[in-house]
């Protein structure tokens, strides 16, 4: 249930409000199947705050439900009357985001004659990605198997599909692909009549909820089930292939959203091997989807993952912007590149990527990884969406100081007609969602913050923290205390100064200071005995300072302007370079590992008060998970201040133990 669990109302006076102001609902619209999910929900979750499950009628009552299309499509107005509220939606959708919204308000106890609001979301499009592979594995999934397949084939039982459908529109999603972007053999045929009935009931159950599916597809499919020898996007068979390949999908799935695609990218197959560029290969996808309305979302995490370590000159955090920036204006209308927020892989800490503000005519997703691939694998506790709203935040004067990311990426600078914000998904089918029930608030905020940038990180915990534990004021207090600081915490114990990575080779989980120093994968730290660090400067280095626009370029190629978090991944520094901060770099490593422990240990302490406050099960889950968090967190610690004791020969000034 996570965050839908409609605790019975404490408080007898607000009781008898919610009572009065629901008792019946005037539904003053037509029905259909998203207004049914609206009343269902409103109905179930009076009965369980209040005890009781309000009548619907078509004449009077102290709830109103209408629909204006004047109104934005997904907008909704709540208004306070003599009577009761009344909750106008610019659709059956909005209608939908309005009943959450209002059980929202009531579960926090907000007093009902100051609901008033409009509310409308900043972003048109909200989408979850799922890496889930029809074997039910889940790539970089850390909360069990998936819950859409096993063993290849389609789960029957679709309970759990609801939930979720549930689950996400609640906080405002209205996009998701199902299955992984790496599309292997078998889940290419997802376009074909072997799966495609399974498609479409699974596309109607979110559709009931007002989510749009789409589905990754496999770029060589001409190839792999279409009997053709080439996928080149230029080749008219190929192109007739999809034409063809599309309008039957289209038959079966009228409501699919269209095709997501991960092209010449850590191995996957794309225009490159045909000579031909990204424009060229995606517009050939689009003009197939464009008669059914359907769009192509293409991925710009394509960089060289075959890289010779000793080549000092080729940087993949150059790559998407090299790759994609000539291209900009090239995309048809129906295409969306999809950018990660930062030009390597969800690191702890990256620049954002240089491509957002620097594409002017190009359709844009942002993307964030809510799964913790590099952030403790959703067992250690990190509230990632302080690292979002910074990322969200970011001004990257492309038109002039002021010229954020958040709208960017929501249209509003540059008029694009496609525009939003895409999310790996965390959730698979363990029975908490995410593994760590504290990791379902990262599934929580993304849906927030995408629909508003402008909430606070602190509002948008303390929502959940309300929704999912209650309001007791010791309860909330002790969550707020642990989950607020714990990006910064992380960041602590873990890899230093933006430089990143420092894990194990292919699970990425836990420490391994050189475990990708020597490989293929271009994700160097490049420490030796005096210092650390990559030269990306203009000068004498790889030159990606030079992708941004100039005050955040010579900001960051300028070592003495280079903010101290993001000193690594632009510059090689001694050991003994001074930060901002006053303390030098060797210094710095060795205190914020030692702070990191002990800061993970006082989250421990935070969590044991909340002993008999939270059910038995949640407090032994999280308490496991914090435990073997504190565990790690002394592996991180005490290797990377070890390593790096032994690569500088400089002592901890304060003489803590370093192996
Ligand atoms: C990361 C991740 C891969 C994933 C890739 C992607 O590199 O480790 O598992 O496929 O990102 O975003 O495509």
């Amino acid at each position: 249930r996570a965050w839908l669990q409609y605790r019975s109302i404490g408080d007898e006076g607000y009781q008898k409000k919610v009572l009065s102001y629901f008792s019946s609902i005037h539904l003053d619209c037509n029905r259909d199947v998203i207004i049914d999910r609206a009343l269902e929900e409103i109905q179930l979750a009076m009965f369980e705050m209040v005890g009781f499950s309000p009548n619907i009628s078509q004449n009077g009552g102290s709830f109103v439900i209408n629909v204006d299309s004047n109104l934005a499509k997904e907008g909704f107005q709540v208004k306070s009357t003599d009577s009761g509220l009344t909750l106008t939606g610019g659709s059956s959708r909005a209608v939908l985001y309005g009943i959450f919204h209002i059980l929202r308000e009531i579960q926090s106890e907000t007093p009902l004659n100051t609901m008033d609001c409009y509310e409308a979301p900043k972003n048109a499009f909200r989408m979850i990605n799922h890496w889930d592979d029809m074997n039910g594995d889940v790539e970089r999934g850390y909360a069990g198997q998936s819950f859409f397949y096993d063993d290849y084939q389609f789960i029957k039982d679709r309970a759990r599909i609801h939930d979720y459908a549930r689950l996400l529109s609640s906080v405002g999603i209205n996009a998701l692909t199902i299955n992984n972007v790496n599309v292997h053999q078998v889940e290419s045929h997802l376009i074909t009549d072997k799966y495609l009935d399974e498609v479409k009931q699974t596309s109607d159950i979110f559709n009931q909820y007002g989510i749009t599916m789409y589905l990754s597809i496999n770029y060589a499919s001409p190839i792999e089930f279409g009997g053709l020898d080439t996928a080149d996007p230029l080749d008219e068979r190929v192109i007739q292939f999809w034409k063809q390949t599309v309008q039957h999908v289209y038959k079966r799935v009228p409501q699919l959203g269209g095709f997501l695609v991960k092209a010449d990218s850590e191995n996957r197959p794309g225009p490159f091997t045909y000579d031909r560029n990204h424009a060229e290969g995606a517009n050939m996808l689009a003009d197939a989807l464009a008669p059914f309305g359907g769009i192509v979302i293409w991925r710009c995490f394509v960089y060289n993952c075959k890289q010779d370590w000793r080549d000092r000159k080729t940087d993949r955090a150059r790559a998407a912007y090299d790759h994609f920036m000539p291209l900009d204006g090239q995309f048809k209308d129906n295409v969306v590149l999809q950018i990660k927020n930062g030009p390597m892989d969800f690191q702890v800490r990256e620049p954002v990527s240089p491509l957002i503000g620097g594409l002017e005519k190009t359709n844009q997703f942002l993307e964030f990884q809510i799964a913790q691939e590099y952030l403790g694998q959703q067992r250690h506790l990190v509230y990632l969406i302080p690292q979002w709203k910074e990322v969200l935040a970011f001004d990257t004067q492309a038109k002039g100081e002021g010229t954020q990311v958040k709208d960017i990426v929501s249209g509003d600078v540059f008029d694009q007609s496609i525009s939003g914000i895409v999310a790996v998904s965390n959730v698979g089918n363990d029975y908490n969602w995410t593994g760590h029930t504290m990791a379902q608030l990262n599934l929580y905020g993304y849906g927030r913050l995408i629909w508003n940038p402008d909430l606070s990180a602190e509002a948008i915990a303390l929502e959940w923290t309300k929704q999912t534990f209650g309001r007791d004021h010791h309860v909330v207090d002790h969550i707020m205390q642990m989950v607020m600081p714990s990006w910064e915490i992380y960041e602590n114990y873990t890899s230093p100064l933006g430089i990143g990575w420092m894990v194990n080779v292919s699970h990425h989980y836990g420490p391994n200071i050189d475990g990708y120093e020597y490989m293929a994968w271009g994700t160097y730290h490049f420490a030796d005995r005096d210092g650390i660090g990559v030269d990306r400067t203009i000068e004498t280095g790889t030159g990606y300072a030079g992708q941004y626009h100039p005050v955040n370029r010579d900001v960051y190629n300028a070592l003495e302007s280079c903010p101290d978090e993001l000193l690594l991944f632009f510059h090689h520094v001694p050991y003994t370079h001074q930060l901002k901060s006053g303390k030098t770099v060797i210094q710095h490593i060795y205190d914020t590992h030692f702070k990191g422990v002990e800061q993970v240990e006082a989250m421990i302490d935070d969590w044991q008060q909340l002993k008999n406050k939270v059910d038995e099960r949640r407090f032994k889950d999280v308490s496991e998970r914090l435990d073997h968090q504190l565990y790690m967190a002394k592996e991180w610690r005490d290797i990377i201040n070890t390593y790096f004791y032994r690569k500088s020969g400089i002592d901890d000034q304060h003489k803590r133990t370093i192996y």
